[in-house]
């Protein structure tokens, strides 16, 4: 029996989180071989910490055999104490109307504490991964607090949106769902983002061969893809919540799996034109768990050019917004 690895979750006790912890505990993140310490945190209010007693007398009675321990705490100190994993999920969601980027000024600040706390508690080789919104800059703030962790170890999660392109591009080609490959997310977690479908494949041809819809694909594809969270919360009534925690499975369960390529936020070093230190999502190929390299040599036409800027000049705004708070 391998030992068990540690994984801390933020705001274990929402919505995300239920959907969330059930699926680490089963083995669909990191494999069916692999223990799991779950170190659950909580915002310190009382209604919270006992929603998340509750979750933890489901998780006892699901009596799964690779969950090995579980920790429940206000305290992240405690949460994120020798923690692999921190996944980052605690925040507030946005409503109807909102941007995500509205909800800076609230989630930033707790990116700055974990971040902190992070890096001097947990284990030599964590690794974060971070979901509250607006995801990528709460990414740059967490990792610009830590001095022992190197910033490549701090992901955002673009998967939802990869996972929302590859569904929306086989509905339109009448194919099945696994036909459809190398469509990445490049930019923020926001209707900025771009879906670079001229890199996808649909059946091993080129997906623009296939769909040859050219104006699809440059407007109702790429806004369905970047509103779907505004369309999920005005048809719901709460934002996204099963599907975040299933792309979060694949975020890190393909950050964990070497060959394995697909869409994360990570540090910029300027490739595709980003920002150096914006976090941005590209296309990478996991080296050996938890490593990564961002594939670069993607050719970008100017329609491509022109929505990398755009994402671009968003996240260097939200970074501008928080650079008193990161100072
Ligand atoms: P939720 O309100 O249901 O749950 C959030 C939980 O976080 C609450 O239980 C709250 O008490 C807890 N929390 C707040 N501050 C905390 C802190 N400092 N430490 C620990 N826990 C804390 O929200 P949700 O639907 O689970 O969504 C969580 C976040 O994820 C939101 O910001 C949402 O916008 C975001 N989200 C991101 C994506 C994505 O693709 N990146 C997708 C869906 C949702
Ligand atoms: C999503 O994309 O579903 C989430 O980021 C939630 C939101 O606010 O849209």
């Amino acid at each position: 029996m391998k030992t068990p690895i540690r994984v801390a979750v933020t705001g274990a006790a929402g919505q995300i989180g239920y959907s969330l912890l059930f699926r680490i505990a089963s083995g669909a993140m990191f494999g069916p071989e692999q223990p799991v310490i779950l170190q659950l945190i909580e915002a310190p209010i009382e209604k919270a910490m006992k929603a998340l007693e509750g979750v933890v007398m489901e998780l006892d009675d699901c009596a799964f055999p690779l969950l090995k321990g579980t920790v429940m705490t206000d305290d992240a100190n405690v949460g994120f104490k020798d923690a692999n994993w921190c996944l980052l999920v605690g925040a507030k969601p946005r409503g109807p109307g909102m941007e995500r980027a509205d909800l800076l000024k609230d989630n930033g600040r707790i990116f700055i504490g974990q971040g902190k706390v992070i890096d001097a508690v947990a284990a030599d080789n964590a690794r974060v991964a971070v979901v509250g919104n607006p995801a990528n800059t709460n990414c740059m703030i967490a990792a610009s607090q830590a001095k022992r962790l190197p910033a490549d170890r701090f992901t955002a999660m673009v998967r939802l949106d990869q996972n929302r392109a590859q569904s929306q591009l086989a509905k339109k080609a009448g194919v099945d769902l696994t036909a459809v490959k190398d469509i990445f997310i490049y930019g923020n977690h926001s209707p900025t983002m771009f879906p670079a479908f001229a890199h996808a494949t649909i059946g091993g041809k080129p997906a623009t061969s296939v769909i040859t819809d050219s104006v699809w694909l440059q407007g109702p594809f790429c806004e369905t893809v970047g509103k779907r969270g505004a369309a999920i919360i005005a048809a719901r009534g709460a934002s996204s919540a099963a599907s975040a925690a299933n792309a979060l499975v694949d975020h890190v369960r393909s950050l964990v799996t070497p060959g394995a390529i697909h869409s994360v936020a990570v540090k910029s070093n300027g490739a595709y034109g980003f920002d150096a230190n914006v976090w941005a999502g590209m296309p990478v190929r996991t080296t050996t768990p938890g490593s990564y390299e961002v594939i670069q040599g993607y050719a970008m036409d100017d329609f491509a050019k022109s929505k990398i800027a755009a994402t671009n000049k968003e996240l260097v705004d939200e970074r501008a917004m928080v650079a008193e708070m990161i100072a």
